[in-house]
């Protein structure tokens, strides 16, 4: 986080201060930030929800989360130590979220914090709250005011999921647009606050060997896949509703996708990058080869229906229609209770053009691993001589690995980079209109095919396997198949 300043005196406030998110994420985050002094010690953040609670009773509840899911709680010498300091600037403030009086107050206090520190009329809302409140909480918050101040910024970070589908993401940022400016807006996708899905475009902008075979001439094909060992758990009921094309690939998996494909951006500026990876997203032909599934289990979980046919596994192939992509096909997946966690891009190179060695060898083509998590690294397998007479060959890989280098617990949690960036006013690792637009346009027209009549079968799959056979007939088809996730190994 070096090129990173330490944020400005600031008011965050957070809308749904009681829950998971904000225990278990955001708070340990920023006590983290604190920590390494990355946050202005005259940081105030305001909790705001709806339950009866002192401020005691909030920062108890707060430290619990600190010591079970902050990096910094768990260095050598405890840093915990600093929350008794740190705790002071957390407030809560009871209030019904629909209620304009509940704004009236949170101004009254965002002004008294300006008169007793300096946060200069700053202030961050975090929307961690459901989805369905969203319009209603940036409505009142217009009404009241608080979207502007005179003095200085007012910014909004709406989580994921933004919208259930192309109109409902439309509709969504045409009614935050109504009181927040495009540049007020942090859309947040956890996957861009992981430092190496970050360190993709490190890799390809910042070496100068990778690039020039960044393209159809040397690619065969990509593969991305992101996969799960758990299944759906406590929130059945929110993925009975979104499976996992809304869960999973309008968002993160786009991510990984837009990264690997972009044009080199001429600079690291939110809007010069986000240009980029909105034009990938436009070359994305219509995609007609998709494999849905589920685990077989899925129906007995509580709050899912005995019949339900939502997916909790997909594979899809699809085409970047531009200059550099042309005929080369991205395969993605992702899915629940597979075998293993793991989130991995590989890249295989063509075969080699003619082969001078012995006709019956069996020679694997080059393949580099972007090892996103985890045992986060990247690997490179390639082709060596086995030691010996003869000309025989094999493959081998040459890995980098981020513990190794950089030490253990050396990477930040995505909450720590994006909390921070959305505090210096840094847009890009966060979603603009267009490119949430766009993404869902992809994702749409796949939704629509499964609820009809063209609807792949819906394919079971076994807990704790790579996922239903249909995702590897969808490679063989093309002779290919999917590569095992080596970023496990270690
Ligand atoms: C969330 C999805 O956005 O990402 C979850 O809603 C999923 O279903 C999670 O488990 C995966 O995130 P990570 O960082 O564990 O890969």
């Amino acid at each position: 986080m070096n090129r990173i300043d330490r944020s400005k005196p600031t008011t965050i406030v957070i809308f749904g201060a009681s829950g998971d998110l904000t225990q278990r994420k955001l708070v340990p985050a920023l006590h983290t930030l604190s920590c390494r002094e990355l946050l202005s010690p005259d940081t105030r953040i305001i909790g705001i929800a709806r339950s009866d609670y002192s401020d005691e009773a909030f920062r108890e509840n707060l430290y619990e989360g600190i010591v079970e899911h902050s990096r910094a709680a768990s260095g050598p010498d405890d840093v915990c130590q600093l929350w008794p300091d740190f705790s002071k600037n957390y407030t809560y403030m009871s209030g019904d979220l629909a209620e304009l009086e509940t704004y009236r107050r949170l101004g009254d206090r965002l002004e008294a914090f300006d008169r007793e520190s300096d946060t200069r009329g700053c202030a961050l809302f975090y929307l961690a709250v459901p989805p369905t409140l969203y319009t209603m909480i940036v409505e009142r918050l217009g009404r009241s005011g608080l979207n502007r101040s005179d003095k200085g910024w007012r910014r909004v970070i709406v989580e994921k999921p933004f919208g259930h589908d192309l109109e409902s993401a439309r509709r969504l940022n045409q009614e935050i647009h109504q009181v927040f400016d495009e540049d007020q807006i942090y859309r947040i996708d956890h996957y861009m606050g992981k430092e190496t899905v970050q360190n993709i475009m490190s890799f390809r902008f910042a070496n100068a060997i990778f690039e020039p075979l960044w393209s159809r001439n040397y690619i065969d094909h990509v593969q991305i896949s992101v996969t799960e060992s758990v299944g759906v758990g406590h929130r059945a009921g929110y993925y009975e509703q979104a499976g996992v094309l809304r869960d999973m690939f309008q968002n993160h998996l786009t991510q990984l996708l837009t990264l690997t494909a972009l044009e080199p951006p001429v600079a690291f500026e939110a809007n010069v990058l986000r240009d980029e990876k909105a034009k990938v997203l436009r070359a994305v032909s219509p995609i007609t080869d998709s494999v849905r599934g589920q685990y077989r289990a899925y129906r007995d979980e509580k709050e899912v229906a005995a019949d339900s046919d939502t997916a909790t596994y997909a594979a899809l192939k699809l085409q970047v229609d531009n200059w550099r992509w042309r005929g080369v096909p991205f395969y993605l997946r992702s899915g629940k209770n597979l075998a293993l966690k793991s989130t991995e891009i590989a890249i295989q190179f063509k075969e080699v053009p003619h082969l001078m060695f012995q006709a019956d060898q069996d020679i694997s083509p080059d393949v580099l691993s972007l090892c996103i998590q985890p045992n986060e690294g990247i690997h490179l397998r390639f082709q060596a001589k086995e030691p010996g007479a003869g000309m025989q060959t094999r493959p081998v890989t040459m890995e980098f690995h981020y513990a190794e280098h950089f030490g253990a617990g050396a990477l930040p949690d995505a909450y720590e980079r994006l909390l921070l960036d959305a505090l210096n006013g840094d847009a890009s690792l966060f979603a603009r209109a267009d490119e949430i637009e766009l993404a869902w346009s992809l994702i749409d027209p796949l939704l629509e095919q499964w609820e009809g009549e063209e609807a792949p079968p819906l394919a079971f799959y076994e807990a704790g396997t790579w996922g239903p056979s249909d995702a590897d007939r969808l490679l063989a088809r093309d002779g290919r198949a999917w590569h095992q996730q080596c970023c496990t190994e270690t």
